[in-house]
């Protein structure tokens, strides 16, 4: 049931400040109360953490990775699944691995989590259908609690398997010691924020993005860029783009495009630029300008702070609330989710059910 809406991705977007107030109320309590979410993972003495997923929570498990290395101190090692499990990594029996799923019936991600349990690593599975192969065969389940997810574009599933990581790498954080209880409190205190703060930007940016969505449609190539956690983020923005609107679209880490890219820039391609006000803001400035300055069309995706600081004239700009760089990834996924969408849907595709797509991919 679609509800008000006309499809179910757009549903499942809106539904994302409900759906992570789930994965808070059923996570963080545990953290405030000192209780271990992750009973079964012994965080503080594992020498590293390997992380397999396909698509979209594979670049969900990236972002990851940005958090247990920078507040828990633990290197992780992360692939897609369909060359983790060939690549024959030297891994440790003493490791973790978790493997993110939506629908946990990946045949890539299943493959690998077994590979990892040959190895003795302890297997965690972090998944939205509980019932699901890749639950059962994991030594610990952590569900991402979004609802059913109809829509083949992830979009609810997305957020949540992030804000699921956030909480585990907060949780190793303390056990490794690496954080003060104080840290931990303030980034819990962010994570709490959320619901509000999604619910806020839902209800204000459509107007904006379906306007920026009606140009986007008459193009034929999207360059996105983003640094640090929006370097994922700006693969998910091309992904969801290209998945149902068939546009051709790039993620890349802003200071690639030197190294390549660049070389496209011309006013028909835009660059959408996810530059949340974090410390390395100036820098995704400066490739802007190098943007521009060639004759790209910048379409600025930041927030208050952001737009005050950069003196760019861009296509359009997006502005969204200044927040705290922990949950500045759910947060900009909306407006990026909102405009794959709003650009499916003036190009006329089948916005739900895209071709040549399967919502869960049983096969190799
Ligand atoms: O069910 P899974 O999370 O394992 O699926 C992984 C990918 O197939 C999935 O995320 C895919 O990339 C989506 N269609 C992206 O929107």
């Amino acid at each position: 049931n679609k509800g008000k809406h006309r499809h179910f991705m757009e549903k499942e977007i809106y539904e994302q400040p409900e759906a992570i107030g789930h994965v808070l109320a059923h996570y963080v309590g545990l953290i405030e109360n000192n209780a271990d979410p992750i009973p079964s993972f012994d965080f503080a003495s594992i020498p590293s953490l390997a992380i397999s997923a396909c698509g979209t929570a594979y670049l969900a498990g990236l972002i990851g990775k940005y958090w247990f290395e920078r507040y828990a101190r633990l290197p992780v090692e992360i692939d897609v699944a369909s060359e983790f499990r060939y690549r024959e990594i030297p891994l440790s029996p003493q490791s973790a691995a978790l493997f993110i799923s939506q629908s946990g019936e990946t045949a890539d991600t299943l493959a690998s989590l077994r590979y990892c349990k040959k190895l003795g690593l302890k297997i965690g599975a972090i998944v939205n259908a509980a019932e699901s192969s890749i639950a059962r065969e994991a030594d610990a389940v952590f569900p991402i609690l979004a609802g059913p997810e109809i829509g083949v574009a992830s979009t609810k599933a997305f957020t949540c398997q992030l804000a699921v990581l956030a909480v585990l790498a907060i949780s190793a954080a303390r056990h490794r010691g690496t954080v003060t209880e104080n840290e931990v409190q303030a980034l819990v205190r962010s994570l709490a924020e959320m619901p509000r703060i999604m619910g806020q930007v839902l209800n204000s940016i459509q107007p904006k993005v379906e306007l920026l969505a009606r140009e986007l449609s008459k193009y034929h190539d999207v360059l996105y860029l983003g640094r640090g956690t929006s370097f994922p983020l700006a693969m998910e923005g091309a992904l969801k783009l290209k998945e149902i609107s068939y546009i051709h679209a790039e993620g890349y880490a802003a200071g690639e495009l030197k190294h390549g890219p660049i070389a496209l820039i011309d006013k028909n391609m835009p660059v959408i630029v996810i530059a949340p006000f974090d410390r390395i803001f100036n820098k995704t400035v400066s490739n802007m300008e190098e943007v521009a300055a060639r004759g790209g069309r910048v379409i600025l995706v930041t927030d208050e702070k952001g737009a005050t600081a950069s003196k760019l004239d861009t296509m359009h700009t997006i502005v969204l609330p200044a927040v705290d760089e922990i949950i500045a990834p759910m947060i900009f996924s909306l407006p990026i989710q909102l405009l794959a969408y709003h650009t499916a849907v003036f190009m006329g595709t089948d916005v739900d059910q895209p071709r040549n797509l399967a919502k869960s991919v049983t096969v190799e």
